[in-house]
């Protein structure tokens, strides 16, 4: 069953829009038995079933099923605010959707289905997932060892709010209490971040005061690697290719689509400067033992 109401009322509280809860809502009453069909899969989290789906669908689901997540947050006792903390990010893809297209509906239910699993939760400035470590393995300086298929909380930063230093660092150990407490069976004391922002070779364009270095501090690097892709998807908005981006600088010198990138903050401008100069951009991978 869709129960309506209670969509309705959690989902204006994520994103604060009569008109698009009544277009999701006509959405389902013209597509009930597929969002019904679908809803059965989502109930044992097999979200995979619904990624092929168009993004208006994808809301659809995420829409109905949002009781079903309230109900299990409360059958945890996990704290209201946890669970609008987390479900902002609802709104960051559906906002990005329609920056994007111009349209209602989200792209990222791959990402959002953690959400809805109850496997993603924001905790004070980041975002923690119950995850495993898939990389090779690694030792921190401390000696304590990360290996394949182990469990370990995977930190993701959400955009929205400036990356402060002291924010994040609060949010640690505010992760590790949330994780004991209601997730008493999940190992809390090993957490990574494969990001972007942890790319060592950072420090060559990003000037030395900046959130990003920051929190590149909280961590050991453990693994790193250059990948352009996610710095032009994530700093300029860019769908790229890794292989696309890696060739052009192999023909010319530069990962290129130098004027396709938006030049509206410092480090937008600085980075185009430094990609013309056949400049890099990564991943890098961080761990902290809590
Ligand atoms: C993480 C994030 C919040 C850091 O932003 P921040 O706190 O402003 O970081 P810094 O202090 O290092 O930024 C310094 C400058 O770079 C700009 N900047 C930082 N990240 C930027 C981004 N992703 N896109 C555009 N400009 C960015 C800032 O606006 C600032 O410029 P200004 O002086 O003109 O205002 C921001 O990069 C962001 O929202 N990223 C998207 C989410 C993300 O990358 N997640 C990780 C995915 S793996």
């Amino acid at each position: 069953m869709i129960d309506f109401n209670r969509s309705r009322e959690i989902f204006l509280k994520i994103y604060d829009s009569e008109k698009l809860a009544n277009k999701i809502e006509y959405y389902i009453g013209r597509h009930e038995s597929k969002v019904k069909f679908f809803l059965m899969f989502c109930n044992k989290n097999r979200w995979e079933i619904t990624l092929k789906q168009n993004p208006m669908m994808k809301l659809a689901l995420i829409y109905a099923f949002l009781p079903t997540v309230w109900d299990r947050y409360k059958k945890k006792g996990i704290p209201e605010e946890i669970f609008f903390d987390t479900m902002t990010d609802i709104k960051i893809w559906i906002d990005d959707h329609r920056a994007r297209t111009d349209e209602d509906g989200v792209f990222e239910l791959h990402w959002l289905m953690h959400h809805m699993n109850l496997s993603i939760f924001k905790v004070g400035r980041l975002q923690y997932q119950k995850c495993i470590w898939y990389f090779k393995p690694a030792k921190s300086q401390n000696g304590t060892e990360f290996k394949f298929g182990e469990k370990v909380i995977n930190m993701h930063i959400p955009r929205g709010e400036k990356l402060d230093y002291d924010a994040c660092k609060e949010s640690l150990p505010m992760a590790k209490e949330f994780f004991a407490k209601y997730f008493p069976e999940f190992p809390n004391n090993k957490y990574m971040c494969y990001s972007w922002l942890l790319f060592p070779g950072n420090k060559e364009f990003m000037p030395e005061n900046s959130n990003i270095l920051k929190f590149q501090s909280l961590y050991e690097i453990v693994q790193s690697k250059e990948e352009p892709q996610p710095a032009y998807l994530w700093l300029y908005g860019l769908k790229t290719k890794n292989s696309d981006l890696m060739k052009n600088k192999k023909e010319t010198g530069s990962y290129g689509l130098i004027d396709q990138l938006p030049q509206k903050s410092s480090l937008q401008k600085s980075t185009a400067e430094y990609i013309k100069n056949g400049g890099t951009f990564g991943e890098g991978l961080g761990v902290i033992v809590l």
